[in-house]
């Protein structure tokens, strides 16, 4: 799959006379709100964990010098935690091309707090995905990380913030937080 996913997801999904979208964010999306939206819930998501697997070309670093951004992998009886925003259909026109470097639009089940749940959209960077980088140790991560910085500003901002979010959220994520202290 190439690089740019923006025209995968415009083909993705019909939007047609859908008056509003759940959309599940675990990375960035938890803690740069740069998109309007009608309403923010906390939710999880079953059977996917976050992991810094996913190479940024655009934004945490450059081609030549990729940061790592977080992506889901799937495990059975895992649990994400992350926001939900129920947002307007053309506010996808933006954020596919903020998620283009390897992320698409997948369906999936959120559970909010309150023991309900909504179907909703998430984006995924799949091992397929040409910026895909893979597992590494944390202590090598955080290494890549501290050196890496792009357009969007440093690597490190990136992962101190989504600690900083996840702690808000009161989420226990062992593999965020030990990068976090190895970084720190
Ligand atoms: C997300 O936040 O849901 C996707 C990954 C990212 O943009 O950091």
């Amino acid at each position: 799959m190439s690089f740019d996913t923006t025209e995968h997801n415009r083909r993705r999904f019909s939007f047609d006379g859908v008056p509003s979208v759940w959309l599940f964010g675990y990375g960035s999306l938890i803690y740069k709100v740069d998109f309007p939206f009608l309403e923010r819930r906390p939710a999880h998501i079953h059977g996917w964990v976050r992991r810094f697997w996913q190479g940024s070309h655009d934004h945490r670093g450059t081609p030549e010098a990729p940061g790592r951004v977080v992506t889901l992998i799937e495990q059975a009886n895992a649990r994400c935690r992350g926001m939900a925003y129920r947002i307007a259909p053309d506010v996808f026109d933006h954020l596919d091309v903020r998620e283009k470097n390897g992320y698409l639009r997948f369906s999936t089940e959120l559970a909010f707090d309150d023991g309900t749940g909504a179907e909703g959209l998430v984006y995924i960077a799949t091992e397929d995905n040409a910026a895909y980088l893979g597992p590494a140790h944390e202590a090598e991560i955080a290494r890549q990380i501290a050196a890496s910085h792009g357009p969007s500003g440093r690597n490190d901002e990136y992962l101190i913030k989504l600690a900083e979010a996840l702690r808000e959220l009161g989420d226990e994520d062992p593999h965020v937080f030990e990068i976090e202290r190895y970084l720190r």
